[in-house]
Protein backbone atom coordinates (compact mmCIF):
# COMPACT_ATOMS: atom_id res chain seq x y z
CA UNK A 1 0.00 0.00 0.00
CA UNK A 2 2.64 2.30 1.10
CA UNK A 3 4.45 1.58 -2.20
CA UNK A 4 1.32 2.33 -4.54
CA UNK A 5 0.79 5.79 -2.40
CA UNK A 6 4.04 7.14 -3.31
CA UNK A 7 3.65 6.38 -6.88
CA UNK A 8 0.38 7.91 -7.11
CA UNK A 9 2.20 10.96 -5.37
CA UNK A 10 4.81 11.25 -7.92
CA UNK A 11 2.84 10.94 -10.42
CA UNK A 12 0.80 14.22 -9.62
CA UNK A 13 3.96 16.09 -8.18
CA UNK A 14 5.10 15.47 -12.11
CA UNK A 15 1.65 16.62 -13.68
CA UNK A 16 1.54 19.99 -11.51
CA UNK A 17 5.10 20.52 -12.43
CA UNK A 18 4.42 20.45 -16.28
CA UNK A 19 1.14 22.17 -15.94
CA UNK A 20 3.37 25.33 -14.29
CA UNK A 21 6.11 24.97 -16.74
CA UNK A 22 3.11 25.06 -19.63
CA UNK A 23 1.92 28.23 -17.63
CA UNK A 24 4.70 29.91 -17.30
CA UNK A 25 6.06 29.11 -20.89
CA UNK A 26 2.51 30.44 -22.03
CA UNK A 27 2.97 33.69 -19.98
CA UNK A 28 5.98 34.43 -21.30
CA UNK A 29 5.88 33.85 -24.53
CA UNK A 30 2.91 36.14 -25.90
CA UNK A 31 3.35 38.99 -28.16
CA UNK A 32 1.07 41.71 -28.93
CA UNK A 33 -0.55 41.83 -32.66
CA UNK A 34 0.30 44.31 -35.09
CA UNK A 35 -1.94 47.66 -34.71
CA UNK A 36 -3.19 47.68 -38.43
CA UNK A 37 -5.49 50.53 -37.46
CA UNK A 38 -3.39 53.17 -39.14
CA UNK A 39 -3.02 50.96 -42.26
CA UNK A 40 -6.75 50.57 -42.32
CA UNK A 41 -7.25 54.06 -42.25
CA UNK A 42 -4.84 54.94 -44.90
CA UNK A 43 -6.51 52.61 -47.19
CA UNK A 44 -10.27 53.52 -46.62
CA UNK A 45 -8.65 56.82 -47.37
CA UNK A 46 -7.38 55.87 -50.68
CA UNK A 47 -10.28 54.10 -51.57
CA UNK A 48 -13.36 56.49 -50.44
CA UNK A 49 -13.33 58.99 -52.75
CA UNK A 50 -13.90 62.71 -51.79
CA UNK A 51 -17.74 64.15 -51.84
CA UNK A 52 -18.85 67.51 -51.79
CA UNK A 53 -21.91 66.67 -49.42
CA UNK A 54 -21.32 66.42 -45.81
CA UNK A 55 -21.46 62.57 -44.44
CA UNK A 56 -24.38 61.95 -42.01
CA UNK A 57 -22.43 62.27 -39.42
CA UNK A 58 -21.44 65.90 -40.45
CA UNK A 59 -25.17 66.67 -40.93
CA UNK A 60 -25.80 65.68 -37.30
CA UNK A 61 -23.34 68.02 -36.23
CA UNK A 62 -25.35 70.26 -38.12
CA UNK A 63 -23.18 73.73 -38.19
CA UNK A 64 -20.91 72.09 -40.77
CA UNK A 65 -21.26 71.58 -44.27
CA UNK A 66 -24.47 70.43 -44.07
CA UNK A 67 -25.92 74.21 -42.94
CA UNK A 68 -23.90 75.94 -45.72
CA UNK A 69 -26.32 74.51 -48.36
CA UNK A 70 -29.69 75.57 -47.07
CA UNK A 71 -28.07 78.63 -46.10
CA UNK A 72 -27.12 79.54 -49.12
CA UNK A 73 -30.52 78.95 -50.61
CA UNK A 74 -32.14 80.85 -47.66
CA UNK A 75 -29.86 83.69 -48.74
CA UNK A 76 -30.68 83.98 -52.19
CA UNK A 77 -34.48 83.47 -50.81
CA UNK A 78 -33.61 86.15 -48.74
CA UNK A 79 -32.93 88.51 -51.39
CA UNK A 80 -35.40 87.88 -53.62
CA UNK A 81 -37.87 88.62 -50.28
CA UNK A 82 -36.15 91.82 -49.48
CA UNK A 83 -36.70 92.66 -52.94
CA UNK A 84 -40.33 91.83 -52.95
CA UNK A 85 -40.62 93.91 -49.94
CA UNK A 86 -38.93 96.62 -51.31
CA UNK A 87 -41.00 96.48 -54.02
CA UNK A 88 -43.91 96.83 -52.10
CA UNK A 89 -42.55 99.85 -49.88
CA UNK A 90 -42.04 101.59 -52.80
CA UNK A 91 -45.53 101.06 -54.72
CA UNK A 92 -47.56 104.37 -53.75
CA UNK A 93 -48.79 108.05 -54.62
CA UNK A 94 -44.63 109.00 -53.71
CA UNK A 95 -43.53 107.21 -57.19
CA UNK A 96 -45.84 108.83 -59.00
CA UNK A 97 -44.27 111.90 -61.27
CA UNK A 98 -46.26 115.57 -60.81
CA UNK A 99 -47.72 114.77 -64.26
CA UNK A 100 -49.55 111.78 -63.21
CA UNK A 101 -50.62 113.17 -59.45
CA UNK A 102 -54.30 113.71 -58.70
CA UNK A 103 -54.54 116.96 -57.46
CA UNK A 104 -56.84 117.40 -54.06
CA UNK A 105 -57.85 120.24 -51.86
CA UNK A 106 -56.91 120.42 -48.21
CA UNK A 107 -58.37 122.52 -45.84
CA UNK A 108 -55.71 124.03 -43.22
CA UNK A 109 -58.27 124.67 -41.16
CA UNK A 110 -55.64 126.38 -38.07
CA UNK A 111 -53.91 128.21 -40.58
CA UNK A 112 -56.94 129.40 -42.35
CA UNK A 113 -56.06 128.17 -46.11
CA UNK A 114 -57.16 125.50 -48.59
CA UNK A 115 -54.54 124.35 -50.71
CA UNK A 116 -54.15 122.27 -53.46
CA UNK A 117 -52.09 119.27 -52.93
CA UNK A 118 -50.54 116.87 -55.46
CA UNK A 119 -51.24 113.01 -54.23
CA UNK A 120 -47.03 112.60 -54.68
CA UNK A 121 -46.71 115.32 -51.93
CA UNK A 122 -47.15 114.90 -48.32
CA UNK A 123 -49.42 117.10 -46.12
CA UNK A 124 -46.51 118.41 -44.47
CA UNK A 125 -44.61 119.36 -47.16
CA UNK A 126 -47.56 121.16 -48.92
CA UNK A 127 -47.71 123.04 -45.62
CA UNK A 128 -44.41 124.07 -45.48
CA UNK A 129 -44.31 125.16 -48.86
CA UNK A 130 -46.86 127.71 -47.88
CA UNK A 131 -44.55 128.92 -45.85
CA UNK A 132 -46.22 127.72 -42.53
CA UNK A 133 -43.93 126.68 -39.41
CA UNK A 134 -45.34 123.15 -39.13
CA UNK A 135 -44.54 120.81 -36.36
CA UNK A 136 -42.56 117.48 -37.13
CA UNK A 137 -39.11 115.73 -35.62
CA UNK A 138 -38.15 112.44 -37.85
CA UNK A 139 -40.22 113.03 -40.75
CA UNK A 140 -40.07 109.33 -41.40
CA UNK A 141 -43.55 107.95 -39.12
CA UNK A 142 -41.56 106.99 -36.02
CA UNK A 143 -42.98 109.67 -33.75
CA UNK A 144 -45.88 112.14 -33.45
CA UNK A 145 -44.27 115.45 -33.85
CA UNK A 146 -46.27 116.20 -36.64
CA UNK A 147 -49.20 114.47 -36.12
CA UNK A 148 -52.93 116.34 -36.92
CA UNK A 149 -56.12 115.35 -36.98
CA UNK A 150 -58.51 115.37 -39.87
CA UNK A 151 -61.73 116.37 -39.15
CA UNK A 152 -64.19 115.64 -41.89
CA UNK A 153 -65.50 112.53 -40.58
CA UNK A 154 -64.01 108.72 -40.40
CA UNK A 155 -61.01 107.09 -40.61
CA UNK A 156 -57.68 108.99 -41.83
CA UNK A 157 -56.98 106.66 -44.23
CA UNK A 158 -60.06 107.23 -45.88
CA UNK A 159 -58.33 110.19 -46.93
CA UNK A 160 -54.49 110.24 -47.03
CA UNK A 161 -52.06 107.44 -47.60
CA UNK A 162 -49.70 106.97 -44.58
CA UNK A 163 -46.02 105.56 -46.22
CA UNK A 164 -45.23 103.09 -42.90
CA UNK A 165 -46.30 104.55 -40.48
CA UNK A 166 -45.79 103.47 -36.90
CA UNK A 167 -47.12 105.21 -34.23
CA UNK A 168 -51.25 105.35 -34.29
CA UNK A 169 -53.06 102.39 -33.70
CA UNK A 170 -56.36 101.75 -35.41
CA UNK A 171 -58.34 103.80 -33.44
CA UNK A 172 -56.35 106.62 -33.61
CA UNK A 173 -56.53 106.23 -37.25
CA UNK A 174 -60.30 105.67 -36.44
CA UNK A 175 -60.49 109.17 -35.12
CA UNK A 176 -58.86 111.40 -37.98
CA UNK A 177 -55.46 110.99 -36.93
CA UNK A 178 -52.33 111.53 -39.44
CA UNK A 179 -48.86 111.59 -39.22
CA UNK A 180 -48.10 114.55 -41.72
CA UNK A 181 -44.87 113.33 -42.66
CA UNK A 182 -45.77 110.35 -44.36
CA UNK A 183 -49.81 111.15 -45.24
CA UNK A 184 -49.98 111.69 -48.93
CA UNK A 185 -53.52 112.93 -49.98
CA UNK A 186 -56.24 111.28 -51.88
CA UNK A 187 -59.02 112.72 -51.20
CA UNK A 188 -60.07 116.06 -50.06
CA UNK A 189 -60.12 116.61 -46.68
CA UNK A 190 -59.80 119.30 -43.64
CA UNK A 191 -57.04 119.18 -40.85
CA UNK A 192 -55.93 120.63 -37.97
CA UNK A 193 -52.43 120.53 -37.73
CA UNK A 194 -51.08 120.14 -34.23
CA UNK A 195 -52.74 117.94 -32.62
CA UNK A 196 -51.73 114.52 -31.10
CA UNK A 197 -53.57 111.56 -29.87
S1 LIG B 1 -42.22 113.91 -37.80
FE1 LIG B 1 -42.07 112.06 -36.69
S2 LIG B 1 -43.82 111.01 -37.34
FE2 LIG B 1 -43.86 112.78 -38.54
Amino acid sequence: MVEVNLVGLGAGALLTLTAVALHLSKGTGWTPTTDISQEVLEHRAESVPETEFPEPMNRAIGAGGGGAVPAGGAGEDGAELEGGAESAEEAGPWDLSDDEADTFEIEYAKEGSTVEVKENETVLEAGEDEGWDMPYACRQGQCVSCAGQITSGGNAEDYVVHDDQQMLDDNELGDGYTLTCVAYPKDDFTIETGEAP
